[in-house]
């Protein structure tokens, strides 16, 4: 049967038109572009290999002749992959400063050289960690301009000594965060958490929520349970209202999170993933944590029932203020009644 297959002149006439396809294919562009994909692939996942997270940035310059801006390039030409990250020195706020003189007030940066196809709001809920602070933004900044987008970089901070709510602090960053631009996506980032890959992009899924934190070092780069969906996710406006935002009543590390991962589900939507060798993170200072990490948390609410009167539609807050600080948007509230620490 098979011979006479290739008896078959049809079949002959097409093993001849798809040889010449394939040599033009190589005379054209070279091996060196058939083969580019792969070999790139392998350079942005050698973990051994890894760049400073300012190399090549100076190349991201103003263009110079007045000519209007043209889009940026789909790909990132100074994206190199793997980061070198280390939490050795604290960098000082003049140094990271000094670093990044293109960022503006706020914390706001676009492309100066090209006009940027995506908008991204960094969101973090701080209180007082102002040493994760410096190494985050040190850090964060220059990888978000290696990826061509515009951004801004909130804030948003708790008063008082009570029990964080980092839930409810999102919400809050992310009603402040739409009235300043229609931002394509919400970027939800703890404050101790840094980015180790610059291919890592820091845009959302058109469809669903997307949780970037797949491989931290503290969980030996895996997941530390299915549903996980803590540390770095990404959803679009749309999205976030849709599930009517996070739930504003989890006080304390933990819960929140599975919460969030069970509001998606109810509002019709599924997480996507960072794939793993992409979305690594180095967390600040994990070992000094008590909690147990690889255990899902109890839940005490009954998100089935919750979700549709806790949310954005039911936040309160009072901002307090609304600074512009030469590296981030300082947003400071009083997050209403707040339980002792305990
Ligand atoms: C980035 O910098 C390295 C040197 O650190 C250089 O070899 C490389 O060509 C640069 N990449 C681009 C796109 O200019
Ligand atoms: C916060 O705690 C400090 C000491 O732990 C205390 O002096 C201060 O009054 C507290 N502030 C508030 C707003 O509770
Ligand atoms: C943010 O603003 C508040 C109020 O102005 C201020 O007390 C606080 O120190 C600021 N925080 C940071 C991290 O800049």
């Amino acid at each position: 049967m098979s011979l006479s297959r290739v008896e078959n002149p049809c079949f002959l006439l097409f093993l001849l038109v798809f040889q010449a396809v394939f040599i033009l294919i190589l005379y054209r562009g070279g091996a060196s572009s058939v083969f580019r994909g792969f070999l790139e692939s392998q350079r942005v996942l050698d973990y051994s290999k890894s760049h400073d997270v300012y190399t090549n940035l100076s190349l991201l310059a103003p263009a110079g002749g007045g000519a209007a801006l043209p889009y940026c390039s789909e790909r990132s030409p100074i994206a190199v992959g793997p980061l070198t990250i280390t939490f050795d020195v604290l960098p000082s706020e003049r140094t990271i400063i000094q670093k990044n003189p293109f960022v503006q007030s706020g914390g706001h940066y676009r492309p100066p050289h090209c006009l940027a196809r995506y908008k991204s709001a960094i969101l973090v809920a701080y209180s007082n960690q102002e040493k994760y602070l410096h190494h985050l933004l040190y850090y964060i900044h220059p990888f978000l301009q290696r990826q061509q987008l515009s951004y801004r970089i909130y804030l948003i901070q708790q008063v008082g000594n009570g029990t964080f709510n980092r839930a409810k602090l999102l919400n809050v960053g992310v009603r402040e965060a739409l009235k300043d631009e229609d931002w394509d996506c919400l970027l939800l980032h703890d404050v101790n958490l840094v980015p180790e890959n610059d291919y890592n992009l820091y845009v959302c899924d058109e469809y669903y929520p997307k949780h970037m934190a797949s491989a931290m070092d503290k969980f030996q780069y895996n997941l530390p349970y299915k549903s996980f969906f803590g540390g770095v996710s990404a959803l679009t406006p749309e999205h976030y209202m849709k599930m009517n935002g996070f739930p504003n009543t989890y006080w304390g590390d933990g819960g929140e999170t599975d919460d969030i991962a069970a509001r998606i589900q109810l509002a019709g939507m599924r997480i996507v993933r960072t794939p793993p060798h992409l979305g690594r993170y180095k967390v600040m200072d994990y070992n000094r944590e008590t909690e147990e990490p690889w255990r899902r948390p109890a839940s005490h609410h009954n998100t089935g029932k919750t979700w549709k009167d806790d949310g954005m539609n039911s936040l309160e807050f009072k901002l307090l203020s609304r600074t512009k600080h030469p590296l981030y948007t300082n947003v400071t509230v009083d997050i209403g009644y707040v339980p002792p620490f305990s």
